[in-house]
């Protein structure tokens, strides 16, 4: 048999779905997996009949391959990775390369794009989105580390992506680990979202007394919009739609309201916070996965202290689209890009990475989670400046704050009034009325350091540095 085009370590569900990706597109492959009963029955359940072969071991798997090698690793983020490096490494030859497609840390990236440049092959860390369907029909990827390792690989991943009116949804993302940094945050944002799209339930539910169909429909109607129109807003209209095939009720209330995390969310804070960048939107849908995952204290809690009141409020009807409560959402979900893509710019000034936000919003237009038509306003926004300050200074995205403003006001007062915690939503009016506010009152505590600590502190009116003994 002639040798395969491209090798597949890992037949999770993402690692099958990309390989009969691969194999449609015209790249023959071959695939190993850590149990071969596994690869096995992929072998004769849906690869059969395609030009897909197994392989027993990794040297049989490496040899299976036309060189230079391209192989892909979708296995779990963390030291298995740098396991099937150090099993593999004694079978590859010069120019040989290793792709880990699964959601790594981009420190460990780093040092692995270093160590395996050391020995002559090359590494790329590259983010892929799109869930398992959109791994089996077009995800979107972000590679990143050696060009010439990017080159290698450009054909077969330029048809495997997702393709939208401006080309595939990949790119050339920059070195070391900055395609599963673009990732890492691409995920922070999707956390964003998802809180976001949450809150506005929790509202609608509580606040508007609508029922799963009704939630759907309003979903429908923001999915028709250019502001709104996303995949996280179509599957949450699928999602509120669901019945219960037990009983016809909505599914989604018989769901624990307790959200997980694999770590990308987190990572996405922790490197913001390391950065300097302000994040909140992201960071407070983190936070609210950490407090839902407290159910019984939470529910202790509510007996104790006392649940909360509900007083309703204006949030418009099924039939406008709830439009305060879209001014809300849509708002926040623009922060969150922004967050991001404030945080993108700022790692990428700090770990030399030359990130092209234009770019990073076209390979997000298709395929990933976060796809949205918002993405093509950010694509532009972008070209028109590359150096936009933050994207809510861009003249559409401005005229969106200034125009919505008013009903995220009023959605996040009257969550207030009536205890239902809003924490994307109120974190992202703190962020804008921040962001627009010439002065804080960080004077004050600029004045509190230096009173017990002699840090110093500038002055509005003269130049220089100022220590005053506050208290004598
Ligand atoms: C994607 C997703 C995916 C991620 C899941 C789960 O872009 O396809 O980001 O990579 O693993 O969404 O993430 P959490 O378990 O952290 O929510």
């Amino acid at each position: 048999m002639s040798k395969a085009h491209f090798g597949l370590i890992g037949l999770g569900v993402m690692g099958e779905n990309l390989v009969l990706n691969a194999e449609r597109n015209g790249f023959s492959s071959v695939v190993y997996n850590r149990t071969y009963s596994k690869t096995e029955e992929f072998l004769d359940g849906r690869g059969a009949g395609r030009r897909i072969q197994g392989a027993k071991d990794l040297q049989d798997f490496v040899e299976k391959l036309e060189r230079p090698r391209r192989i892909l690793m979708m296995i779990k983020a963390g030291s298995a990775i740098d396991a099937v490096i150090e099993k593999i490494s004694p079978y590859l030859e010069d120019g040989d390369l290793l792709i880990d497609g699964g959601n790594s840390e981009f420190r460990d990236t780093e040092r692995r794009v270093e160590q395996l440049e050391q020995k002559s092959f090359g590494f790329l860390g590259m983010g892929i989105s799109g869930g398992s369907k959109g791994a089996l029909e077009g995800p979107s990827m972000m590679p990143g580390g050696t060009k010439s390792s990017y080159d290698a690989i450009e054909e077969l991943v330029s048809k495997m992506s997702a393709q939208v009116e401006d080309g595939p949804c990949v790119t050339y993302i920059g070195p070391g680990g900055s395609g599963h940094f673009v990732k890492t945050v691409h995920n922070g944002i999707e956390y964003g979202i998802e809180q976001i799209l949450a809150e506005a339930y929790d509202l609608m539910r509580r606040v508007g007394g609508l029922n799963g169909s009704e939630m759907a429909d309003v979903m429908a109607r923001w999915n028709n919009s250019e502001e709104l129109c996303s995949y996280l807003v179509e599957i949450t209209e699928g999602c509120l739609r669901y019945k219960d095939p037990k009983d016809g009720s909505d599914l989604v209330e018989r769901i624990m309201d307790k959200a997980g995390q694999k770590g990308t969310g987190l990572w996405t804070v922790v490197s913001a916070l390391e950065l300097g960048a302000p994040v909140p939107t992201i960071y407070a849908a983190l936070n609210a996965r950490v407090m839902s995952s407290i159910k019984r204290q939470r529910v202790e809690a509510e007996s104790i202290l006392g649940k909360t009141v509900v007083r309703p409020f204006h949030m418009g009807s099924v039939e406008d689209g709830m439009a305060p409560l879209m001014d809300a959402v849509t708002l926040a979900c623009i922060a969150s890009y922004a967050q991001g893509i404030e945080l993108l710019k700022i790692g990428s000034d700090q770990y030399k990475y030359n990130l092209q936000m234009p770019s990073i919003a076209q390979i997000w237009k298709g395929g990933c989670i976060i796809r949205s038509r918002l993405l093509s306003r950010i694509q532009s926004a972008y070209r028109d400046c590359p150096d936009l300050p933050n994207l809510f200074i861009d003249p559409w995205f401005s005229e969106q704050l200034t125009r919505r403003l008013p009903g995220l006001t009023a959605v996040v007062a009257g969550g207030v009034k009536s205890g239902i915690p809003l924490p994307c939503l109120s974190s992202t009016l703190d962020y804008i009325n921040s962001y627009r506010t010439g002065r804080l009152p960080q004077n004050l505590v600029q004045a509190m350091r230096d009173c017990f600590g002699s840090h110093t502190y500038e002055r509005v009116d003269i130049d220089g540095t100022f220590h005053t003994d506050w208290l004598d």
